[in-house]
């Protein structure tokens, strides 16, 4: 099998379109590691990903007929760019089914190459039956994904390319990101032609199992669901082809979270100043989990960083859940008794750790629930060691940090209105931001006032910013107020805003 593979990624044709994409060292994963890690920078290609090499390498090998009756695919994504950019490069007319669902952005992008696009449906699967009818209508040549020897031969020149650029023998493993299978497939028989030792490990997200699952079934299987989160590889089934393939050469696949594929994509930024899609990062997540798993130390590790289409409005998320990824974060539901000053002691009990997150809005008069986000050096073992010393101290805690609804939800949701609460007033304050930041500003509070709503996210800015609601009678404010003045920090009184009124206001906004 193997064989005709070479000679097809040997006789690729790419270069006139697609690049040779640099291997480059990444050496802050490296030193974090204990290995040498290199990236190989596909989302470096003019489409921002590697699928420009399978699409390019199967148009080119289309016959005359097929070239003038013109070509369909269905894509949603970073294929569809692949296959409009090599049609216009051959002069060819293409077609590209999209779901209804694609964001604007990559339709326009296919739209510029000068490819049709026809939005059909919600799903993958939707604009994929609908392509075929076109194709048996209108006689279009289907460009596949990846489950096509041409398409995997293209890939697979990326193989080819590492083994040349890579200095002193071969890399001990590369790290693939799987969908379909074409990349894995491609590079895989290459490399394991040539040095059937290097390892080549396959990485999936954890909620988009296709190849894991074909692998321990030993046949395809076709998953109910896939997470979208990684979009490039949200793949109900592997390709009957790629999978042939894989059997043979894929030594393990690894799934990892979608944290994971965040911190993964933090990672890459920091090295490469670069933003990579949650697919192109999937291999460096995986790479990260192979060594933490095996202890594997001094060897050469290359992840394929496979594209970077990727929204810009998605980057908050992502920016979000990184540190989660890192287990640097920790999200705890804490209980504790509603009474002045006992903010700043629960705060103490954290130690010197510094607070990412904390979110409070009175219920009643007993007790408070905080949700509260943590700061964490030594990820796992501390977040166990930090739970059990707030129990010993005598707040329940509740775990959050895999709780995927109290992370994209709940967060969000603590508080609304608090009718008990009386005399209440909003103050919206900033802060310089350093380690112990808020335990300070709690402690200059003093234990004077009860405090009835909190709201307080560490952006990594250098300010802090704090929305408090405090209980205060008509003879306190003017007190109140002196004490701010002589805090010195930036305050705005917010009582009258008309977002407290509708959202979260106490009982005193409707006296
Ligand atoms: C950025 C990115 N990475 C990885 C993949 C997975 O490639 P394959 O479907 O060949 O496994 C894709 C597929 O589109 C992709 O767009």
């Amino acid at each position: 099998m193997p064989q005709t593979y070479i000679e097809r990624i040997l006789r690729a044709q790419i270069y006139d379109l697609a690049k040779e994409t640099r291997l480059d060292p990444a050496p802050r994963l490296s030193r974090r590691t204990g290995n040498q890690v290199l990236l190989k920078r596909e989302d470096l290609q003019p489409v921002f990903s590697f699928k420009l090499r399978g699409a390019y390498n199967r148009m080119r090998n289309l016959t005359a007929v097929e070239r003038e009756k013109g070509v369909i695919a269905a894509s949603a994504g970073n294929h569809a760019q692949g296959v409009a950019l090599s049609a216009r490069r051959l002069g060819i007319r293409a077609l590209i089914v999209m779901p209804k669902t694609t964001p604007p952005i990559k339709v326009d992008s296919v739209r510029s190459f000068g490819a049709r696009t026809v939005l059909h449906g919600d799903s993958y699967d939707d604009a994929y039956t609908h392509a075929m009818q076109l194709v048996a209508e209108q006689g279009l040549t289907f460009i596949h994904p990846f489950d096509d020897p041409d398409v995997i031969a293209g890939q697979g020149t990326i193989g080819m390319e590492i083994l040349r650029q890579h200095q002193g023998g071969a890399p001990y493993a590369i790290f693939v990101p799987v969908g379909g299978g074409g990349l894995i497939a491609g590079i895989a028989s290459y490399v394991k032609y040539v040095y059937p030792q290097v390892k080549i490990i396959g990485v999936e997200p954890e909620d988009a199992p296709t190849l894991y699952r074909a692998l321990e079934a030993g046949r395809r299987v076709t998953l109910k669901q896939v997470g979208i989160f990684a979009d490039g590889v949200a793949v109900r089934q592997i390709g009957r082809e790629t999978f042939r393939i894989a059997r043979k050469v894929v030594d393990e696949v690894i799934l990892v979270s979608t944290d994971e594929i965040c911190a993964a994509i933090k990672d890459v930024f920091d090295d490469t100043r670069t933003v990579a899609e949650p697919a192109g990062a999937l291999s460096v997540a995986g790479l990260k989990k192979y060594v933490e798993r095996t202890g594997l130390k001094g060897e050469s590790l290359v992840a394929i960083e496979s594209g970077a289409n990727i929204n810009f409005d998605r980057l908050r998320h992502v920016a979000e859940r990184a540190e989660l990824g890192e287990r640097r974060e920790a999200l705890l539901a804490v209980e504790i008794p509603e009474q002045p000053g006992s903010f700043l002691h629960f705060c103490r009990a954290l130690g010197k750790r510094s607070v990412t997150e904390f979110n409070y809005r009175y219920s009643d008069s007993h007790r408070a629930q905080v949700f509260a986000g943590v700061e964490l050096n030594e990820g796992e073992s501390e977040r166990q060691a930090l739970i059990e010393q707030l129990k010993e101290k005598g707040y329940p805690v509740m775990d959050m940090t895999d709780n995927e609804m109290a992370k994209l939800h709940i967060r969000y949701m603590v508080g609304g209105h608090a009718p008990e609460v009386t005399n209440e007033s909003l103050f919206r304050f900033q802060f310089p931001e350093r380690p112990g930041a808020l335990a300070s500003f709690l402690s200059e509070m003093g234990r004077r006032w009860n405090i009835s709503l909190f709201h307080y996210r560490n952006h990594g800015a250098a300010y802090g910013r704090i929305l408090m609601g405090v209980q205060l009678d008509a003879g306190e404010r003017r007190e109140f107020r002196g004490f701010i003045k002589q805090l010195g920090y930036p305050c705005v009184e917010e009582t009258d805003n008309p977002a407290y009124r509708l959202f979260a206001c106490g009982g005193s906004c409707h006296e």
